[in-house]
């Protein structure tokens, strides 16, 4: 029996993305003889039925190519922007699963789509995730694709940003993204030599920041490289988010649950700029003029390494095996060399950080990298 499968890309694009489309598709179809479609734009191209024949022709040329053929959004089936309301459109997307008489969805995503994808297996899909994004904060699998050529990208601007701070003797602060884990800013921070690395795993205090540097001037080095997660915060503001984050899970009624909700949003919102007030203090508390870069969505673009393209591959290839064997209800986690099914249950809501005994961490302070603690 031929068996069709359906697949998507949703939450923010990731290099590999079309990689592991064609590792999907060109095994699927070669090695199984299965029917391959895919959904624009996400889950959103699901509700909408708004679909692509994923034929050798599409499947051709893709390889090395950013971004995703299918396009992606970071909506969610059970809370639609539907015209100005959400809703909730997961019985549509159920029927145009049955409309295509799919025998499984592939969904390629990170933490969010993790969880979308339960949401659908719990309607009564079936369903197999790979773990794609720049942040590779997806639980139990060893690494995401989009990570290594991400970290490539930032290494390379902390490179080139080197040679102009100490050109003119000052502090360049890099923002990194990696949503709230630290793995980009950290693994980019040690491959560039960044002087001073700050993750949101750590909330640092400013003033060791400024010691770091000033120590630096004092042995001549009259300048210095601080890679900035866009997640990370100072002690006093991960203290107060904290403090407010236990305030909701306190929260006895609707009330008191909605008003933390809204001091918790008030502190996102003061704390989105953290990074720029970081600039400002330190050329403030050193003497040294400061400059602050965001590397923002260039970290996403252009094409895969060469590790993301193996990657990619290898759990796409993997994916259609298991699809083959009937194996549902999982993601396609990287474990070693292997490629492993895990439960979703055991991946969707939950981040992987940076634990604080990681062997990055340690190399980073073996080799006098401060780390804002
Ligand atoms: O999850 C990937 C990521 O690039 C994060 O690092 C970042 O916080 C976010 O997406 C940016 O999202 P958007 O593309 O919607 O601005």
């Amino acid at each position: 029996m031929t068996k069709y499968v359906g697949v998507l890309t949703a939450g923010g694009d990731s290099p590999g993305l079309n990689a592991a489309i064609r590792g999907i598709g060109k095994s699927a179809q070669g090695a199984y003889g299965m029917q391959v479609i895919g959904f624009r734009d996400g889950f959103r191209g699901t509700m909408e039925n708004r679909t692509v024949r994923l034929n050798s022709a599409a499947l051709s040329g893709i390889l090395t190519v950013g971004g995703t053929i299918l396009g992606t959004s970071r909506d969610k089936p059970h809370k639609m922007p539907v015209g100005s309301k959400s809703r909730d459109m997961t019985d549509v997307i159920v029927a145009n699963y049955h409309r295509h008489h799919l025998d499984v969805l592939v969904c390629l995503g990170g933490g969010g789509t993790m969880k979308n994808a339960l949401h659908l297996q719990r309607n009564g899909l079936n369903i197999i995730t790979l773990p794609k994004t720049i942040d590779n904060d997806v639980a139990m699998t060893d690494v995401t694709f989009g990570f290594d050529t991400a970290l490539g990208i930032a290494t390379e601007a902390l490179d080139r940003l080197h040679s102009t701070a100490h050109s003119h003797h000052r502090i360049i602060v890099v923002e990194v993204m990696g949503h709230r884990a630290g793995w980009l800013a950290l693994g980019a921070g040690i491959a560039g030599g960044a002087d001073v690395i700050l993750i949101p795993e750590i909330p640092y205090d400013v003033e060791v920041v400024a010691d770091a540097v000033r120590q630096r001037s004092q042995s001549g080095k009259h300048f210095s490289i601080i890679a900035v997660a866009e997640g990370a915060r100072s002690q006093a503001e991960a203290k107060a988010m904290a403090k407010a984050m236990d305030k909701i899970a306190a929260a006895s009624d609707k009330k008191a649950r909605r008003e933390a909700k809204a001091r918790r949003n008030q502190l996102a919102a003061e704390q989105a700029d953290s990074t720029q007030r970081l600039a400002r203090t330190l050329e403030e508390l050193t003497g040294l003029e400061s400059r602050l870069t965001i590397l923002g969505h260039l970290q996403r673009g252009g094409t895969p390494s060469a590790a993301d393209r193996l990657l990619a591959t290898r759990l796409g290839t993997a994916c259609s095996s298991f699809i083959n064997d009937g194996v549902y209800g999982v993601m396609v986690a990287a474990r070693g060399d292997r490629a492993e099914p895990v439960p979703l249950e055991q991946v969707a809501g939950k981040l992987k950080t940076v634990p604080l005994d990681h062997p990055w961490i340690a190399s980073a302070r073996a080799v006098g990298t401060n780390l804002g603690d």
